[in-house]
């Protein structure tokens, strides 16, 4: 090794460096005995180079290559020199050379692998988490996480220049209502007193916009103890800003510009801006959700006016109680069997749908359980205006507005996957705006922020607040790809009164929000300028720029779905002196 100095990545030989003379370093990937001569492929970051031992011109390497073995890391020193013709290799960057060993050297030996380092993996996750170094060693995932490390190079360059100023913002802090539980931190100088862990630094960037910074960003871990998902972590990684004295438009431009940076350093061409934009009443009327997938058709109509004042009880109950019917039109499915239309039914009731209606669009007429209590001229209309044709199925929900539509919308999103329907290459990206400020939550009887409490009221619908809240809108906007909220924001209340009348309306009295967020009305009275930002979840983004199914798949040392590091076994008891110095005492029954 004291001799050796690597001059060269193995994976980054080329015809032109044949002749000269080399030293890489790396593992070894696969091991070829032909009896006479070794070969060896040699492995780092950058991909693979051959190796080949010569046992008649350097017995003493020809040795030591003999009792390499997988993942050995070794030295090689030798001369870059062609491949003999017919035994190239197209496929691979350094296919066409490969290099004569003159020394090698094994620098440190390995057990076998748990599993074999390849590209592609049939591993289950588990074992590719509690191995994660090895995984890593995987091409696949080393590009994900490189790329990661070019995006977040376009982000600060990007931002640099606007004029953002990246502030770091503390870790140890208090709660921030973003609508999950906090990760608590337990203060040893404070007994019985606890930091949160931030599940963003919103009010901190809120802060910083009253100190005067004008604009802020980071890219800054988030915590937040919610169950976790194929798009979710206990810990993730946001891509955070704030401006002042700017309105809805100035963030979405700026923040169109930065997708379009990042798709950029992923070398995709950029998504055509400017974005679509949707209400986030027309997203629910159309698709359902808030984050509709917008990459296919199959779009919701509301069919209330048709089916009201007919006898049939499933539509006419919930009409009476103010719930609406609405419905889509499985187009083809017509010949589904009773099996797949009761997975379907099953799969609305698991969104709290009570049930759901189905009728067949056949050559002898519309067929369906509830045709009898309807009557052919409402069998009509409801097709027609779900354009049904012969072959096809109409699916329907009867509920609460909310329910119907969200059932319906899920239910399409999985037809739409089923009967692909959606073009995987496209991408969809529109803005959801004008969502609305607050929303009922009826098991506890309140209003709750449908972002956070700090999102600022539609100018004309702020003398709703008071009145009917349900009808104020929001200064928010989310950006949805493909059917995934891959970031949100809003601009802010920066009015004392304002704040202190949201809080009013989200049933927090003023000595609670005193107690809770003191800091914060306090600094509105020191002058707080028109502000607003936005948070885009990085992983996710990454995950879209490479295509990996899974935010697992992008950040290093993820967790599982029971937010276990299954690596280092995290969380894991502690020692009961360090929960005595923290006045700790478990009860756990
Ligand atoms: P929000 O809560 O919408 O907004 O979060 C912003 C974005 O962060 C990502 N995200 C997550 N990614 C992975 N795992 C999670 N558990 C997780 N939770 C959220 C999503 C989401 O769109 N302070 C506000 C932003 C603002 O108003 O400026 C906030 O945090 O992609």
């Amino acid at each position: 090794m004291e001799r050796l100095k690597r001059t060269d990545y193995c994976g980054l030989l080329r015809p032109d460096h044949v002749g000269h003379s080399v030293v890489l370093m790396g593992w070894v990937h696969r091991r070829r005995d032909h009896g006479g001569l070794i070969f060896i492929d040699l492995r780092d970051r950058e991909g693979i180079a051959q190796t080949v031992f010569n046992p008649e011109f350097h017995p003493e390497a020809h040795k030591i290559a003999g009792h390499m073995r997988a993942e050995f890391v070794v030295a090689i020193r030798g001369r870059v020199q062609p491949r003999p013709q017919g035994t190239e290799n197209a496929r691979l960057p350094t296919g066409m050379i490969e290099v004569a060993v003159e020394e090698a050297l094994i620098l440190n030996e390995a057990k076998p692998p748990i599993f074999a380092i390849e590209e592609q993996t049939d591993v289950a996750e588990e074992i590719r988490l509690t191995y994660r170094y090895l995984d890593l060693r995987r091409p696949s995932m080393a590009r994900n996480l490189r790329l990661r490390h070019r995006a977040a190079q376009a982000v600060h360059g990007y931002l640099d220049r606007h004029g953002f100023v990246e502030v770091e913002t503390p870790m140890l802090t208090r709660s921030t209502p973003e609508g999950a539980r906090d990760y608590l931190v337990p203060s040893r100088l404070n007994p019985g007193e606890f930091y949160a862990l931030p599940q963003s630094p919103q009010l901190f960037k809120q802060l910083l916009m009253v100190a005067g910074m004008d604009r802020y960003y980071q890219i800054v871990r988030c915590f937040r103890d919610e169950d976790q998902r194929a798009d979710r972590q206990a810990e993730f990684t946001q891509i955070d800003l704030e401006m002042s004295f700017v309105d809805r438009d100035d963030v979405l431009d700026v923040t169109e510009g930065l997708v379009a940076a990042l798709f950029e350093a992923a070398g995709r061409p950029a998504p055509p801006r400017p974005f679509s934009r949707l209400t986030y009443a027309e997203a629910i009327d159309r698709f359902g959700l808030d984050a509709p997938d917008t990459r296919f058709g199959m779009e919701l109509a509301d069919l209330t006016d048709i089916v009201r004042g007919t006898e049939a009880k499933a539509f006419a109950e919930p009409i009476a109680q103010g719930g609406v019917v609405k419905g889509m039109n499985a187009k083809g499915c017509g010949a589904f069997s009773r099996a797949q239309i009761d997975g379907l039914v099953d799969y609305a009731k698991g969104f709290k749908a009570k049930g759901l209606a189905w009728f067949k669009v056949t050559a002898d007429g519309i067929q369906s359980p509830l045709a009898k209590f309807l009557g052919p001229i409402v069998l009509e209309r409801l097709s027609e205006r779900l354009k049904g044709e012969e072959g096809d199925l109409l699916l329907l929900v009867a509920d609460q507005a909310k329910t119907a539509s969200e059932s319906l919308g899920r239910l399409r999103v999985k037809l739409g996957r089923e009967l692909k329907l959606i073009d995987e290459n496209a991408l969809a990206m529109t803005w959801v705006i004008d969502f609305p400020l607050l929303d009922y939550d009826p098991e506890q009887g309140r209003w709750q922020a449908m972002h956070h409490p700090f999102t600022a009221p539609l100018d004309e619908d702020l003398p709703f607040l008071d009145t009917d809240p349900g009808r104020v809108r929001a200064k928010a906007y989310d950006l949805v790809v493909n059917g995934q909220e891959l970031g949100g924001g809003s601009i802010r209340i920066h009015r004392r009164d304002v704040q202190s009348q949201m809080f009013a309306a989200l049933g927090i009295d003023a000595d609670e929000a005193k107690a809770k967020f003191g800091f914060l009305l306090e600094a509105l009275e020191y002058g707080a300028p028109p502000h607003g930002g936005l948070a885009f979840g990085f992983d996710r983004v990454i995950a879209l720029l490479v295509g990996a199914g899974s935010i697992r798949d992008v950040i290093a040392f993820p967790k599982t779905q029971k937010a276990q590091d299954l690596m280092t076994q995290a969380p894991s008891p502690v020692d009961p002196r360090q929960l005595k110095e923290l006045r700790i005492k478990l009860d756990l029954d």
